[in-house]
């Protein structure tokens, strides 16, 4: 899905037109809905077992109250993949865990590999050091993707649990999800505005 003739470029992503962006509080909704897309086997290799609908509302609806960061692969204003970086106990400390969803039909575009790349580096800007990421040990394409990020991973009853050991935070890591953070802010209002002209 390629950047159309005349489309806004929003994406750094080769093979998108969609953006990555940090989802605000208010949106747990658009969260909801994305991991009710995912199908069945996405969702067991996600949650590590299959999941209900009923389980996944309950789920979203307490990520904002988790203090949880997620970030929103979004295009056309739905979100395609997410990724959620979430505190061990009440405030970020040495450690964090990390899961990540992206649509089958979005698959294979770089969207993971991103999405995991913001993870550290957002987890590097909160003095985390160990980043538990729990995936079944069948899920190769994961496997992948933590290796592109140079993940240390160990292998526990069956289960594969990515330790990422993220480098400390400096100026530019700091500045850069500062930046980023900016960027998603407009580029949303931007693309409110042309799918209300588009809709008008
Ligand atoms: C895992 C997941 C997030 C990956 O998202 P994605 O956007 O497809 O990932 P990317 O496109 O960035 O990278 C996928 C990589 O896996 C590779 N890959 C694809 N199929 C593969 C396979 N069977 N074995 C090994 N690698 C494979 C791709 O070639 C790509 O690597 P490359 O960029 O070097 O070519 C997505 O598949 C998903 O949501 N799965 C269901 C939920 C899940 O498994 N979550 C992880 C547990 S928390």
């Amino acid at each position: 899905m390629r950047a159309q003739h005349g489309e806004a470029r929003m994406s750094e992503l080769e093979n998108t037109r969609g953006l990555i962006r940090k989802l605000w509080p208010k949106e747990q909704a658009m969260l909801r809905d994305h991991l009710l897309r995912l199908d069945k086997e996405s969702r067991r290799l996600r949650f590590a077992h299959g999941v209900s609908d009923a389980f996944i509302e309950d789920y979203a609806a307490r990520m904002a109250d988790l203090g949880a960061i997620v970030f929103a692969y979004m295009e056309d204003g739905e979100i395609r993949g997410a990724a959620e970086l979430k505190k061990v106990g009440d405030v970020w400390g040495r450690e964090a865990e990390t899961a990540f969803s992206v649509e089958k039909t979005f698959h294979d575009r770089g969207i993971g590999t991103e999405l995991m790349g913001r993870v550290i580096r957002a987890a590097r800007n909160r003095g985390v050091q160990i980043l538990f990421m729990s995936c079944l040990a069948e899920n190769n394409r994961m496997q992948t993707i933590a290796r592109k990020h140079e993940a240390e991973l160990r292998f526990q009853y069956g289960e594969v649990v990515g330790e990422i050991i993220p480098e400390e935070p400096n100026y530019f890591s700091l500045l850069a999800e500062a930046v980023e953070d900016r960027v998603g802010f407009m580029m949303t209002v931007f693309d409110l505005q042309r799918r209300v002209v588009a809709a008008a």
